[in-house]
């Protein structure tokens, strides 16, 4: 009886925490995972408007010469996969890898067809529809933004220049950074929660069994002692150190084992003064 009860009580709360832990960490994992992209996102965002911003003076002075070292040098970053800025044609004009400059890419590329999807091309796009995720020819998973450069009264003012007041978009700029410090911090985190995860079963499991065996358990074992006591006639006053209605339960088997030695000794005692025959 014992080994029974403490099977239904713990196997069931060990299913119930291990199912509770696992679907609770399976959800914080997946909110921490996309507040994690999204800041990946923004701050790539951020990247390409600093490299558009860096850009602006060479632009405005027409100095490609300038505006290719600036390109070929944030190539060079560490977590930089690729840069190019394009025209509003679709020719890469500026890439630190040389081998792209003067491609011509179509409008329905990935990157281009967020704005040119419909039939009127999109200005501006929110942080998050200028990403996009893909891995690269060399097996990398890239992060990256596609981010309008804007004509400015500046730009068509420009003595040197040629864009007229009635464009709207120069050209774009796009960044791919990559995702491989995200990969690594999303796997440390996927680790520890594991970890996390385990600790708190073995734990949660471990504090319930210790409760229910000295809350639970103990008393009945006592009890279930003391009631078997009785069969051998000398069920004694010594009740279990138990308390509660495990108490008021020994009570009542005492009272109960009490009124039927009472009874059997009446019994008895009649038995001994009548003839059989007359009981039944
Ligand atoms: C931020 C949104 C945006 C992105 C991203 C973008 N474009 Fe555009 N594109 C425009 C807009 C707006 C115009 C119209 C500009 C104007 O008329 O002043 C345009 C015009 C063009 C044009 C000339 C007009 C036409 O429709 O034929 C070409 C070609 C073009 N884009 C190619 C590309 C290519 C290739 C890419 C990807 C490398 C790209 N665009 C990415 C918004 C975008």
């Amino acid at each position: 009886m014992f080994s029974s009860i403490n099977s239904r009580a713990i196997v069931p709360v060990a299913c119930a925490v291990t199912g509770f832990v696992i679907a609770c960490c399976v959800l914080l994992y997946t909110f921490v995972k996309d507040d994690l992209i999204k800041g990946e996102i923004q701050h790539a965002a951020d990247l390409s408007d600093t490299v558009i911003k860096s850009t602006r003076y060479a632009m405005l002075h027409d100095d490609r010469e300038t505006l290719s070292n600036i390109i070929s040098s944030i190539g060079e970053q560490n977590q930089v996969e690729h840069v190019r800025i394009f025209n509003k044609k679709g020719l890469i004009m500026f890439s630190p890898d040389s081998q792209e400059v003067n491609q011509f890419i179509d409008k329905s590329a990935a990157g281009c067809t967020e704005c040119h999807a419909g039939a009127e091309p999109k200005r501006s796009l929110g942080t998050m529809a200028k990403a996009r995720q893909f891995t690269n020819s060399s097996g990398n998973d890239v992060l990256a933004i596609t981010a309008p450069i804007y004509n400015e009264a500046e730009c068509s003012n420009a003595a040197c220049h040629f864009h007229d007041a009635g464009q709207s978009l120069l050209g774009t700029l796009d960044i791919g950074v990559s995702q491989d410090p995200l990969k690594r911090t999303l796997g440390q985190l996927k680790n520890r929660m594991i970890m996390f995860s385990g600790m708190i079963l073995v734990l949660t499991v471990g504090a319930v069994c210790a409760l229910l065996y000295r809350q639970v358990f103990l008393p009945i074992k006592l009890l279930t002692d003391f009631t078997e006591s009785s069969e051998s006639d000398s069920l004694g006053t010594d009740l279990p150190e138990v308390s509660g209605e495990i108490a008021q339960l020994a009570k009542a088997f005492q009272k109960m084992t009490n009124r039927v030695q009472e009874l059997e000794s009446q019994l008895q005692s009649k038995d001994d003064v009548s003839p059989p025959n007359l009981r039944s």
